[in-house]
């Protein structure tokens, strides 16, 4: 396939969060044009964002139903080559499965459905129709997360013994929902969030991060999530010790009651040879730590890195580059699969270019199940409370 690649949106109309960003993204590399949109759950809203955007009358949707019933009648070379689904996490489920129904190839954000059962049947549609299926856990598309994942799987750090994966935030230490900020609202209401709050939102992250870089399986969880925030119905704050099926273990915290923090991603891997950090927060760098030597800070850009991290970048070493930039690169390695008509449930991308696909989506899902199940019950814990 040549040219560029005709796009759809469902969400990210006026006052959205991560439509723009979907769109500065699948923009970045001048493969992919906005071709129609069903931009809103409130119909007018969604017409006048679509006219903002310049999207034609005829392709400019009132909603996602009518965008499927339409684009499935258009011919192959005039309706869109995929679409990017921008919705609350509640709404993935039905518009993924319309829009793959009709061959439509997919990039939907993160969680990607409420409910293993829901996974395993995009799993198998995504397969049927042989479809390319991308889910936006977009810290994975960063040059130097690349870099650590090179490292890990070229042996580097050693077996790993543990991994330190954290996201603090503090945006929600208040009950701002009851301001009628959007974003807070529906992230707090377990009908349009699911299962998970914090753990759901951010934690689903954390967990996938972790996965890309290291490879390791997850065994089994203990989790204790709480809702500090007197009347949230959802976790605002999860802790959960975790263990890998090669003996390794974990602490995973997701927060978003932390005062002080933004967009605190961390990551540290401890193997026998050597550990390895990355902050979200100044992603051009990596912090390399082999034993009884000094520590190495490896950055964005420069021609010691791995191939898959050299792929992954746009500008020289020194001019900074950020979550748009991984971002796109999540799009750029959709992009390549649609182009080299590499679907299904199994592709995921290759040399730098990997993207997480359905099934990663459908891990998160299964690890925010589990996270949940755990902490509603008591089996592990040991009191620990001392009386004198
Ligand atoms: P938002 O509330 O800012 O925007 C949601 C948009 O979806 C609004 O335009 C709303 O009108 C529209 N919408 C809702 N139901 C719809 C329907 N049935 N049809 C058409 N449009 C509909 O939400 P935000 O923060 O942009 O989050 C959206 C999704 O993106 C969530 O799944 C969230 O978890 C995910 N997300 C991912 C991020 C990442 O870093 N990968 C960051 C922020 C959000």
């Amino acid at each position: 396939m040549t040219g560029k690649l005709k796009y759809g949106m469902v969400g990210g109309g006026k006052g959205a969060f991560i439509g723009a960003v979907h769109r500065m993204a699948a923009a970045l590399d001048q493969q992919a044009v906005l071709t129609a949109g069903a931009l809103s759950i409130h119909p007018g809203e969604a017409i006048e964002s679509g006219k903002e955007l310049g999207l034609a009358d005829s392709r400019n949707y009132a909603s996602w139903q009518e965008m499927v019933e339409k684009e499935a009648k258009l011919p192959k070379g005039e309706r869109i080559d995929f679409v990017s689904i921008v919705t609350p996490n509640f709404t993935h489920y039905e518009i993924a499965r319309a829009f793959a129904s009709i061959g439509i190839h997919v990039i939907c954000e993160k969680p990607m459905v409420n409910s293993s059962e829901q996974a395993r049947n995009l799993i198998s549609l995504v397969d049927k129709s042989g479809i390319v299926f991308g889910v936006t856990y977009n810290y994975s598309g960063y040059p130097m997360v690349k870099q650590a994942r090179h490292m890990v799987s070229s042996g580097k750090l050693g077996t790993i013994r543990k991994v330190i994966v954290e996201y603090n935030q503090g945006w929600l230490a208040t009950k701002l929902e009851e301001t009628g900020q959007q974003q807070a609202s529906w992230r707090v209401d377990p009908k349009r969030a699911g299962l998970g709050g914090a753990i759901g939102d951010i934690g689903s992250h954390a967990e996938q991060l972790t996965s890309f870089i290291t490879g390791l399986e997850m065994d089994s969880v203990c989790a204790d999530l709480t809702s500090f925030v007197p009347g949230r119905l959802l976790d605002d704050d999860a802790n959960v010790l975790l263990r890998f099926t090669n003996g390794a273990k974990g602490i995973l915290t997701a927060s978003q009651i932390e005062i002080g923090h933004e967009n605190d991603l961390r990551i540290r891997i401890f193997g026998t040879q050597a550990s390895l950090e990355w902050h979200q927060e100044n992603p051009n760098q990596l912090m390399f730590k082999p034993i009884n030597e000094p520590e190495q800070i490896l950055r964005r850009g420069n021609g010691y890195l791995c191939d898959e991290a050299k792929a992954n970048i746009r500008i020289p070493a020194g001019h900074p580059e950020a979550f748009i930039e991984a971002f796109a690169n999540i799009y750029r390695g959709v992009f390549a699969a649609i182009r080299a008509g590499k679907g299904g449930s199994k592709y995921g991308g290759s040399g730098g270019l990997e993207f997480p696909t359905v099934r990663d989506g459908a891990r998160g899902v299964h690890f925010i199940e589990t996270v949940v199940a755990s902490s509603k019950s008591d089996q592990k814990w040991t009191a620990a409370k001392f009386e004198s």
